[in-house]
Formats: structure tokens, sequence, C-alpha cells
């Protein structure tokens, strides 16, 4: 066992990208270095614990500047042995012998407790692994922002920045060409970067999974606005968003994560018969925002998150407290137990003071 001076930790990061991954990887390295500890960091998320070869030491060498990139240097996959999420609700067991491996790796390399940074289904398997006698802190991430027991998740401001310039990139191609613009946007099953980003990109109509939509509702909205000399219409739409009494729509579902996508352009089709048939109102034309939201530089705000929680998950070592995961709460960064980050979903409340200040700017939800 190591003394307290000499602790070996292991840090990974696992699912989906999101912007802010380097920063906690740096506040890491640099609050342990000041305590003394080495930190191996392993790659391609929990799949490194898998492998001989699949690890690196950092440094505050190796990870100088990294703060400001998005991505991250470790790598990082939402498939492979450890998928603990396979649907909405649905949870999958580690297989004993992945387990036993993973502990193999983490025994030989000595590590004292391994930090593990992750969106809901990463953190299940975290759950997972520390039932099992593992070592975790988890650090929560997803640009979804849709995690019980934190505030806000690193990541989400940065996909909500992207998801703004996106609008107001259409707003003018839009306007241009008096067109109603369907941007789709991710989110998986909770509607915070619809949401967020709707807002403050100047959407004229935001729907989210947790307000179901109606299609004659929303082409009314669309038609009031033509009548009333407004140019163009945007609409965001959540990729999980279902008209009243529909089901979300998805691409495929394959082995690992279910993948959402495809109501954009069925709210185009939907909008496309109400308004232009018989005559021409508005050409319709949808835009998929996609990967661009994960991608590229965090935000200031991901930064300072993403550092502030990279430091609290080694004071969170320190202080011997496993099982827990760092939590951002009345602008401080606290934890909370693993468990109770993964047992339901963090989504929009309809009657939310957001929701309503939306609708006071006259912004539509299609209902
Ligand atoms: O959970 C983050 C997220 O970006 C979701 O918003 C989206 O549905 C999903 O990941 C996409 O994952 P992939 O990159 O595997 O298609």
């Amino acid at each position: 066992m190591n003394t307290e001076k000499q602790k070996v930790i292991g840090v990974l990061t696992s699912g989906g990208d999101c912007p802010g991954l380097n920063a906690v990887l740096r506040g890491v390295v640099c609050a342990a270095h000041n305590l003394g500890w080495k930190v191996i960091g392993f790659y391609d998320g929990y799949e490194g614990l898998l492998e001989e070869d699949m690890h690196v030491e950092l440094t505050l060498q190796t990870t100088e500047g990294i703060m400001q990139r998005g991505g991250t240097i470790l790598g990082t996959t939402n498939r492979g042995h450890f998928v603990s999420k396979t649907g909405p609700g649905n949870k999958a067991r580690i297989s004993p012998e992945v387990m036993t491996t993973a502990k193999a790796t983490l025994a030989r390399l000595n590590i004292d407790a391994l930090i593990t940074i992750g969106g809901d289904g990463s953190l299940t398997t975290s759950q997972q692994l520390y039932e099992s006698g593992i070592r975790v802190i988890g650090v929560p991430k997803t640009i979804d922002n849709d995690l019980e027991a934190t505030a806000m998740t690193f990541g989400f401001d940065s996909a909500v920045a992207c998801v703004a310039d996106g609008l107001d990139r259409l707003h003018t191609t839009a306007r241009a060409h008096k067109r109603v613009m369907i941007i789709e946007v991710m989110g998986r099953h909770a509607g915070w970067i619809a949401l967020y980003g709707g807002l403050a990109g100047g959407a004229d109509a935001i729907l989210i999974p947790e307000i179901p939509f109606n299609f004659d509702k929303l082409a009314d909205f669309i038609r009031r606005r033509t009548e009333a000399g407004n140019a163009s219409t945007l609409v965001v739409v959540a990729e999980g968003a279902t008209p009243k009494g529909g089901k979300e729509q998805y691409h495929a579902t394959g082995a690992g994560e279910f993948r959402l996508g495809g109501v954009g352009d069925t709210v185009a089709r939907e909008l496309d018969h109400r308004l232009n048939r018989p005559r021409l109102v508005k050409e319709i034309r949808t835009c998929v925002l996609g990967h661009l939201q994960r991608g590229g530089d965090p935000t200031t705000l991901d930064r300072i998150l993403g550092t502030r929680f990279g430091v609290k998950a080694v004071d969170l070592i320190a202080e011997e407290k496993f099982g827990q995961m760092v939590s951002y709460q009345n602008y401080q960064i606290l934890s909370v137990p693993i468990a109770s980050a993964v047992r339901r979903l963090k989504t929009v409340a309809p009657d939310s003071q957001m929701v309503e200040t939306c609708r006071a700017v006259g912004i539509s939800f299609g209902d």
C-alpha cells in the first residue's frame, strides 16, 4: 500500500466527449502534483483498464496547454465492454471477467483510487466498479446537462454557445430567403440544450421532450407570424422531442447507446403538409447541428467548472470519500453519492421559470 505522499491515482474519460474534459485532467494533475502524487491516465475510457499498455503517466508537462482544447487527450468511447446503458431506462451489468481484468490492471499499477469522468452511462459503470470494491470518484460530464445531483455539467455551456452561434447564422439566411428553418440539436431525452440554446439564439419556437408538441399548433403559430409580417421562423427541435402521443425517433439501435435523430426532418415534412398545401407559404429547410455541439474549444465557464471539478476530485481522494461524485451546487463544488446522480435523468420542468421566460418573449413550444 502506498503512503499518503506516494499515492498513485488513475483517471479516465468515458462516454461521448465534451469540451472541458482536458480542463478536468489538468486540474487533477495540478492538484495531485501539489500532494506529491503520481497520475496515470487510461486511454479510451474504461477500455484502457483491459489492456497492458493502454495508459500513460500524466504530468504537469504533458498536460500543459490542454485546458483550452476540446476533446480529450486520453480518448474516450461510449461503446465497448463497459457499456452499462443500452437504451432509455435499460441498464446492463459489467461481466465478472471484465471486472476481474480491470481490477488486475489497477492492482498491477498500484492505483490507490480511480477518477472516472463521464455522463449518466459512464457513472452507472463507476457505481458498479465502486460496488465491486474499487475506490472510485466520479466527475459528471455531458453536454446534455441531464445528470441529477449537480446543477450543471461542464460541456453544456459550450454546446449552448454552439447552438446560439448556429442560430445566429441561420437567422440571416432564413430572413434573406423568407424561409422556415428547423434546427435539430442534441440532448438525448432532455431539452436543456434546445431550451438554453434556443433562448440565447433568438429561436421563435423550441420543441423539447418534456413538452410534447402538436403539429397543427406549430403550423398555426408560423402562419400567424407570416400574416403579421415576420419574414422567417426559426424552430429549434431537441433530438428527443416528440409530438403528443408520438415516440422518439432513432437512426439506429445497434450495440451500445441508441442513436436519436431524425425528428427535424419529420417536423419539416409535417409543417410542409400544413403550410404549403395547396400553395407554397413557406419554404422549410432542416439543419442538423450534430457533433458540432460536442466539438471545439470549451467556453470560459466550462474551463473553470472543469478545473474546479478536477481539483475537487483529488480532494475527495485525500479525504477518502470514495463512491462520491463531485457536484456543482449554489456556486460551490460539493460531493454526492454517485448512486444519487444516476438514479434518474434531470429533465426540464415544463412549468419552470426558464420555460415561462421563453413563453414571455413569445417563443412557442408547439403545445
Ligand atoms: O450524450 C451526449 C450526446 O452528444 C447526446 O446528446 C447524443 O444523443 C449522443 O451523445 C450522440 O452520441 P454519438 O456520438 O455516439 O452518436
